[in-house]
């Protein structure tokens, strides 16, 4: 058995630096955490949230799932997305995608990966959704385009759930945004479908 102890080494030294730098950090942290942003990113090992927007612990509630998608019936993203909302009440929620998304590339694609294609079908409900821009792009932009697409449907399911349209309702200073991320060279781009209160920002 591999208990993998070179992890608990690395995490002893990573909170003793951040002691040293402020002695306080934990313990301050551990009263109450109130981020500002709720982040519903990819799974994909190579899109962490905190660190790509170089945030600290404290800063970002995260969740995520394959190919960063919101679906009414997850009963795991709702809670998330309504502690954050209704309790943590943050101020911002960020759909992040990435280019190169794995989740995406299957549901373009017929194959079949085993249960997890009953989760792409939410993407492939996103191909038909956009069937003529997708058949009309070049192959070589089609993967890309899909990417941000994906972003945009999810941000429109976060908008469009019971709870940010009540947060909306009394008044709640909430914005939603769709960005993605660019594993080629760690950019973030902002995908322009802010939305605040039912009105685009
Ligand atoms: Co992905």
């Amino acid at each position: 058995m591999e208990k993998l102890n070179h992890l608990f080494k690395k995490n002893l030294e990573w909170a003793a630096a951040i002691k040293k730098q402020d002695p306080d950090f934990f313990t301050e942290l551990a009263g109450q955490q109130s981020p500002k942003i709720l982040w519903i990113g990819c799974a994909d090992s190579r899109v962490p949230a905190n660190q790509i927007i170089d945030l600290p612990p404290g800063e970002v509630f995260v969740h995520r799932n394959i190919a960063n998608v919101v679906v009414y019936t997850d009963l795991n993203c709702l809670s998330v997305i309504q502690y954050a909302v209704d309790v943590l009440k943050v101020e911002h929620v960020v759909v992040c995608g990435h280019y190169g998304c794995g989740g995406v590339k299957a549901a373009m694609s017929n194959d079949s990966y085993g249960l997890i294609d009953n989760w792409l079908r939410h993407i492939k409900d996103v191909i038909r959704f956009n069937k003529t821009q997708l058949d009309n792009a070049a192959d070589i932009e089609r993967f890309d385009l899909l990417c941000e697409l994906n972003v945009k449907e999810q941000v429109s399911n976060v908008c469009n759930t019971s709870i940010v349209q009540q947060a909306w309702q009394r008044g709640a200073k909430l914005n939603v945004h769709g960005w993605i991320y660019d594993i080629n060279n760690g950019i973030l781009k902002d995908l322009d479908v802010s939305m605040a209160d039912n009105v685009a920002l």
